[in-house]
């Protein structure tokens, strides 16, 4: 399956995808990394790691729908049939996201459908939660909304500063992402009713309770 990772920053889910897909000798292929912005720090692992990369920088266009069609043109040039967006901070056109539907997912660092949006850490440390964690899910046109494939949770800690917790949940992050990836492209997730099966799935028996006593 021919994979193209959308990013805006640092990328280091792309680079999880990257190693995991090389790894794993898998059927998904990173074949393409796409950045709406030139500096993004995530472009140089990818050539890095021989993948070719584009960039896309939104504020050469003059609206989303011409950035899009961009965006577009890039992905179907490079034949791409599933797009990961892994830290890639721009919203998607509904007409985008219905052309690309069930073949492009998002990951979010929280447990969806709480804490949508920016600045997920500082409003689950504010809010007095005792677990947070990460989705990765299929993309609406809602913000941060649209059937959940995988989630991995962690205890919020009494002392957690926005740094500490973004540290543990993007742990969480590297580990969910390649295998959400990986079950896609083995064909075992499928949409019904708004919800993603897993075929064959293990489901976890443990239980997170915090604090324990
Ligand atoms: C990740 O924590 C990802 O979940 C988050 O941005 C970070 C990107 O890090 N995405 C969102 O908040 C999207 N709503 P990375 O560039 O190192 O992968």
């Amino acid at each position: 399956m021919r994979v193209a990772v959308l990013i805006s920053g640092r990328g280091s889910n792309m680079r999880a995808l990257i190693s995991s897909c090389r790894t794993n000798e898998g059927p998904a292929e990173i074949v393409c990394v796409i950045s709406n912005h030139p500096d993004a720090a995530g472009l140089s692992v990818a050539l890095d790691n021989g993948i070719k990369t584009e960039i896309v920088d939104h504020r050469r266009f003059a609206d989303r729908a011409s950035f899009e069609s961009e965006l577009g043109r890039a992905l179907e040039s490079a034949d791409i049939e599933l797009i990961c967006l892994a830290g890639f901070m721009r919203l998607l056109s509904p007409d985008f996201v219905n052309h690309w539907r069930d073949r492009l997912i998002n990951i979010h660092p929280s447990l969806l459908p709480a804490f949508k949006g920016l600045d997920t850490h500082r409003r689950v440390i504010e809010s007095g939660v005792r677990v947070t964690g990460c989705t990765v899910h299929f993309v609406r046109s809602k913000m941060d909304d649209g059937p959940i494939i995988i989630q991995a949770a962690t205890p919020v800690h009494p002392d957690d500063t926005d740094e500490r917790l973004a540290e543990r949940v993007l742990h969480l992050e590297h580990h969910c992402y390649p295998l959400a990836v990986r079950w896609i492209a083995e064909g075992r997730v499928r949409v019904i009713d708004e919800r993603a099966i897993i075929a064959n799935a293990d489901i976890t028996k443990t239980w997170l309770i915090n604090p324990e006593a």
